[in-house]
């Protein structure tokens, strides 16, 4: 069944009316967004940015960064919200099934599609260096390597997930990270990607210090998605939040995913994203 068009008009923050279509929910009618109708509904100042990051010259970053393994957390003790949940996924062999990390495997068609939306509107390629962070089971991040020819490394702080995605995925590379600090030397990625993760650090101050870690290994110029916020049990931090948070140094907006994108997974009506450029 092709797409059915409900031609809804959404005005979005900018004040523009945009009219967006909404797939029927079948995965056949995950389509493309249209890009420049996206980067109208960012502040200008951070759809320029990312025009930017899209138009740069090609990265220097050639090079696998490397991955400094540490010695694994106890996700209990961690101070992660909900997190322990992931383990016991693992252990069950979750990756397995379409459901991955996540509660129901009615998302999955949806995250794969996600993180081909962030490729297109961040204009990946094989030009670019991607981390994927919280990846999971990391299998979108290699569906979109694989389709868009960017570098991929994906992180999570399972280590059985971590296992699972490089047995099991060609076309990124994956580590183990602390859940506090990515093993990364500064500067080591172009853009850094990521789909419900960003909350799980508890509370806008928690989630601004694991931002400023994000922000310490881009690369000048390198932009990041912080993608379904707002959605989860617990998650305290809204997106009028993010919407009065200002780093120096960095060009920052939000969106609201259903709003914007026209899906989110399991239509979550409060999800969001943050997106942010770093200055060159
Ligand atoms: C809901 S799953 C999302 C997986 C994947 N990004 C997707 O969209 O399907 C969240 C993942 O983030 C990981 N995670 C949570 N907090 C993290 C942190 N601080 N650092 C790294 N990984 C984290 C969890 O272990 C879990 O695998």
């Amino acid at each position: 069944m092709g797409i059915r068009v409900l031609g809804i008009f959404v005005l979005l923050h900018s004040g523009v009316a945009l009219t967006i279509s909404k797939a029927s929910g079948n995965p056949a009618d995950l389509h493309k967004i249209d890009r420049n109708a996206f980067l109208k509904a960012l502040p200008n100042k951070l759809a320029h940015a990312i025009e930017q990051f899209a138009h740069q010259p090609p990265s220097t970053l050639r090079s696998d960064p490397p991955c400094l393994e540490g010695d694994g957390v106890n996700v209990s003790d961690g101070n992660i919200l909900r997190a322990d949940r992931y383990e016991e996924r693992a252990e069950k062999g979750r990756c397995d099934a379409p459901q991955g990390m996540w509660a129901h495997s009615r998302s999955a068609p949806i995250r794969k599609w996600k993180y081909a939306v962030m490729a297109d509107v961040l204009g990946l390629g094989p030009t670019h260096t991607v981390l994927d962070w919280g990846t999971g089971c990391g299998t979108e991040i290699n569906t979109a390597a694989a389709e868009y020819g960017f570098k991929a490394m994906g992180v999570d702080l399972v280590k059985a997930n971590v296992a699972w995605a490089q047995q099991h995925n060609s076309n990124a590379k994956y580590c183990w990270t602390d859940p506090h600090r990515l093993p990364f030397p500064d500067e080591s990625f172009d853009a850094v990607v990521s789909n419900a993760v960003l909350y799980h650090l508890d509370g806008l101050d928690n989630e601004l210090q694991g931002v400023q870690d994000i922000l310490r290994v881009l690369r000048p110029g390198g932009c990041g998605w912080m993608a379904w916020l707002g959605a989860d049990h617990g998650d305290r931090v809204k997106q009028s939040d993010w919407n009065n948070v200002h780093i120096p140094g960095v060009t920052l907006g939000t969106i609201h995913e259903m709003s914007t994108l026209g899906r989110t997974e399991y239509k979550s009506p409060t999800a969001y994203s943050v997106l942010f450029c770093k200055d060159t």
